[in-house]
């Protein structure tokens, strides 16, 4: 399997660093409500809140997984909560984050859902975006990096459960290339 670095391990540093130091800014003096999308968001989200550290924020932290539900390989395009959170977000200033934004379903989904919590606010943070692929008008609080239509691994984004390791993000290449 062939790939090429995309985005490398100093990039990703000095953007995220960039991006912590929004997020701690505009988090001063709130109750801190971080949710990672599982699996993908781990390696950005465990980056991310050693920064928010940094910047002296202490959030709560909890995981969620999304699924899409449906038979076959094409995605139905509908949504559940297969592992929610198991604390009280109510008044909270919740932080949602992704590694990837893609159709915009997932986050729209995740949104929505927890916006019937009643929290303070719901932000949304994603590594990267991808808005050729967009079904819906999603468009996240936080950005890290607008990336093309490619297919993308490390950093926690996978191809078939592997590569999530890599420390870089590359786009996988045909055996030709
Ligand atoms: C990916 C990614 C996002 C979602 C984005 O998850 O981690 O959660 O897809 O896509 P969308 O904007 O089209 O909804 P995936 O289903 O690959 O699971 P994983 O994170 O466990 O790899």
């Amino acid at each position: 399997m062939k790939f090429e670095t995309l985005i490398s391990e100093k990039e990703i540093a000095t953007r995220v660093k960039e991006l912590v130091k929004e997020i701690a800014k505009d988090s001063k003096g709130k109750d801190l409500f971080v949710i990672g999308i599982l699996k993908g968001s781990f390696v950005f989200l465990s980056d991310l809140l050693r920064l928010l550290y940094v910047h002296e924020r202490h959030p709560s932290l909890d995981f969620i997984t999304v699924e899409s539900y449906g038979s076959g390989k094409v995605s139905s395009g509908k949504l559940k909560m297969l592992r929610d959170i198991t604390s009280d977000i109510e008044n909270k200033w919740v932080l949602i984050v992704d590694d990837i934004l893609d159709t915009g379903r997932t986050l729209a989904f995740a949104k929505e859902y927890f916006q019937k919590k009643n929290p303070a606010s719901i932000k949304t943070c994603v590594f990267l975006d991808k808005p050729d692929k967009r079904v819906n008008n999603f468009k996240a609080d936080y950005v890290g990096f607008e990336i093309p239509d490619k297919f993308v691994i490390g950093y926690g984004m996978d191809y078939d459960n592997l590569f999530r390791e890599l420390p870089y993000v590359a786009v996988l290449l045909d055996e030709k290339e």
